[in-house]
């Protein structure tokens, strides 16, 4: 549940659905889809594995692998660079998922008649955006500080099931609207054109790896906590299912929510023709929408934001658990205390990043996210495939799943993490940097 928490997140309430709608519906779903099963679920086994049979962070689990010390050299500095961006990621994600609570606030605050407050939470300003980020990231901290068990794993269990029935709640009701139909069909109809175009492709690829968390060591971590009894391939095919699932689901949410919009007279087209999408979607059309609907508008964009919120805390305190876990278990610091630093760090790095918002947000979400998961998965590939010792790998699936030997899984997977992942993965990258 966990890692699942981890890997449905704002990646799936907000990029998949917003993706799907600008880059030719069906279409990205399928492209998507194949991009999820044949490159981000065995990158994910890759960090499982590596995680449970280390019992430990990145850093020492790919150093590890090998007893060269210049394979060792490089495993301890991708993970070193890992936990550094995973810190990156969240001081952005704690902005954005501070936004997503101001939004949740703002629909209480106009639903009790609050309106100047309601105006003050919606509108982007600095005080705002410094006072969610921290609330959010105090949030963060609260859970890492209670630890994996009383603090990541009681929260997740918590939190899905709940992100789920207001996820399923939503769809339904927004489905009965006038003008949700047309929203499906755009959502259904492949546009096989756009789809397969090389930026498509590796805006899919980049949305799969993100939103399966991986190339950071966050998902290692999370294997490193799984016990020994437990079936890998199996667990790690849920969370994928659950991952996918969720963002489809989210799709039947947000594409017809905007043609409902469209048919209660907000504008979802940009001036050049397409459909507005990313962040003036969420901001400023879904918002446009819930306000024509009345009295139940309010209701509905409070459930919608504070889906958004429970979505990005259980997948947050999976990017700090990365850091805290490296310095707990590799520098012998105290949980509390790590916890405490390493928050207070992330947010000063969020509140620069607020202070030059232009220059800065996109340049770190790009980074991190374009650039360096798809690198990091690409070495975690090469040293689960190649470096660790294949016989070694064997032995730790086995142990939760015995007959692995004799399964497609073993007979497929590791000559696909050799070869065929990295081989994708730089492909698309040198596409993109071209
Ligand atoms: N997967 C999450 C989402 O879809 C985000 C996330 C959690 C993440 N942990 C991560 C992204 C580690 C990259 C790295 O929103």
């Amino acid at each position: 549940m966990a890692a699942a928490g981890s890997a449905v997140g704002l990646g799936n309430i907000w990029g998949f659905p917003t993706q799907a709608a600008s880059n030719g519906g069906a279409a990205f779903l399928i492209v998507y889809l194949v991009l999820a099963f044949t490159l981000a679920y065995p990158a994910l086994m890759a960090e499982l594995i590596l995680g449970r049979h280390a019992h430990a962070n990145a850093v020492t689990a790919l150093a590890g692998t090998s007893r060269n010390p210049v394979a060792q050299w490089i495993g301890r500095s991708a993970g070193v660079v890992g936990f550094i961006v995973a810190s990156l990621i969240l001081s952005f994600y704690a902005i954005v998922a501070g936004w997503m609570m101001s939004h949740c606030l703002s629909a209480i605050a106009s639903l009790v008649g609050a309106n100047d407050l309601a105006r003050w939470l919606v509108e982007f300003g600095l005080a705002r955006n410094l006072l969610f980020m921290a609330l959010f990231m105090g949030l963060t901290v609260a859970i890492i500080h209670a630890g994996v068990r009383d603090g990541i794993e009681r929260w997740s269990s918590r939190l899905m099931p709940l992100l789920l029935i207001t996820l399923v709640l939503l769809v339904i009701y927004v489905l009965t609207l006038d003008g949700a139909m047309q929203g499906l069909r755009v959502y259904l109809m492949p546009d096989m054109a756009s789809a397969l175009s090389p930026k498509l492709v590796i805006s899919a690829l980049g949305s799969a790896f993100f939103s399966l968390s991986l190339g950071v060591g966050t998902m290692l971590i999370y294997g490193s906590y799984i016990s020994d009894k437990e079936n890998l391939p199996v667990a790690g095919g849920l969370v994928t299912g659950v991952d996918i699932g969720i963002a489809v689901l989210a799709g039947f949410l947000v594409l017809p929510a905007m043609y409902v919009a469209l048919n209660n007279g907000v504008d979802i087209f940009a001036a050049d023709g397409s459909l507005l999408s990313e962040d003036t979607l969420i901001f400023a059309v879904l918002p446009a929408l819930f306000e024509t609907m009345g009295a139940t508008g309010g209701l509905v964009s409070l459930c919608f934001f504070f889906l958004m919120s429970i979505a990005a805390l259980t997948s947050s305190i999976s990017m700090l658990e990365v850091p805290v876990a490296y310095t707990i278990e590799n520098h012998g610091v105290r949980r509390h205390r790590a916890v405490l630093v390493i928050g207070v760090l992330i947010a000063l790095v969020s509140t620069i990043i607020l202070l030059n918002f232009s220059t800065l947000f996109g340049l770190v979400i790009a980074v991190t996210t374009r650039y360096s998961q798809p690198l990091l998965g690409f070495v975690f590939c090469i040293y689960v495939g190649w470096i660790w010792h294949r016989d070694s790998l064997l032995q730790e699936l086995q142990r939760g799943a015995p007959n692995v030997e004799s399964t497609l899984f073993w007979t497929i997977w590791p000559w696909h993490l050799r070869l065929v992942c990295p081989a994708i993965i730089l492909l698309i990258f040198v596409q993109s940097i071209r």
